[in-house]
């Protein structure tokens, strides 16, 4: 088995991306594979969301500039799941210029050969589409996109696709691409309308399961637990790991809802 590296992808901030890695990598964890979180938005709050504080903490940042190796970096969070923070250089990552060695391929070389005893690599990116999302999209075999269920989500994706196609054509090759439904309100006509729109355009592309909006889910980022262990009988608790199996076994959604 290779390790599968999934880029966890959105350039607009707040759809869910960081609740998705952090919930989706712990129940998939759970359920026996071997899982490494990296970080790769400065802000840290997939560390903060599996209680992690990393002021001061190298991470990520200090693997891709080269300073240090990627085993370093590693936190042992949950049974079977490790984190890589941010770090905080980070953000000058972003901003670095382009002196000899290109700037897309930093995280695919401190990556190179160093996660092999992993099943999967989940990186949480930032809300952007700048040179960290770049270096995971590099690097990356799998793209998970999640998705809120408003209008306007509808038109950042066709953006979101194009700069994927991009990549596909530069790299010449092609991603697995899925998407999460990762704010769902079932009494919301919006919720099934965007998710009807989303339904013509990537038949068989949409994880079966839709992650519902709870309070559940946005109180336990706070106390640095997942929801696995927040609220492990919560209808949130069930929708992730329902989700996990989706992923693990391919289960995506077909026809109109
Ligand atoms: N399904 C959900 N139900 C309730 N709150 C959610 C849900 N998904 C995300 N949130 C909340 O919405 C906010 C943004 O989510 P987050 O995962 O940080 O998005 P992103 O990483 O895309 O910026 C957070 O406060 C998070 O707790
Ligand atoms: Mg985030």
């Amino acid at each position: 088995m290779t390790v599968r590296i999934v880029a966890i992808i959105n350039q607009k901030g707040g759809v869910g991306k960081t609740t998705t890695t952090a919930n989706l990598c712990h129940a998939i964890a759970e359920s026996g594979s071997k899982v490494t979180a990296i970080d790769l938005d400065p802000q840290g709050h997939l560390a903060v969301s599996l209680g992690i504080t990393a002021q001061g903490l190298g991470g990520i940042d200090e693997a891709m500039l080269k300073n240090k190796k990627v085993q370093q970096q590693l936190i042992s969070v949950r049974d079977n799941l490790q984190l890589i923070v941010p770090g905080s250089r980070l953000k000058e990552i972003e901003h670095l210029a382009d002196n000899n060695t290109p700037r897309g391929v930093l995280l695919k070389n401190a990556l190179q050969g160093s996660l092999d005893d992993q099943d999967f690599v989940f990186i949480d990116c930032p809300p952007s589409s700048g040179l960290l999302v770049a270096n995971a999209l590099i690097v990356a075999d799998e793209i998970l996109i999640p998705m809120a269920s408003d209008f306007l989500a509808l038109q950042g994706l066709s953006h979101l696709m194009g700069t994927i196609k991009r990549f596909e054509k530069a790299l010449q090759r092609k991603y697995k691409t899925l998407l999460v439904m990762s704010r769902y309100s079932p009494n919301r006509r919006i919720s099934h309308q965007v998710l009807n729109v989303l339904l013509t355009h990537f038949p068989e592309q949409i994880l079966a399961t839709v992650i519902r909006e709870t309070a559940l889910l946005a109180e336990c980022p706070s106390f640095g637990k997942t929801i696995l262990e927040y609220s492990p009988k919560s209808r949130s608790a069930r929708d992730f790991r329902s989700l996990a199996h989706d992923f693990l076994e391919d289960k995506v959604m077909y026809g109109s809802k």
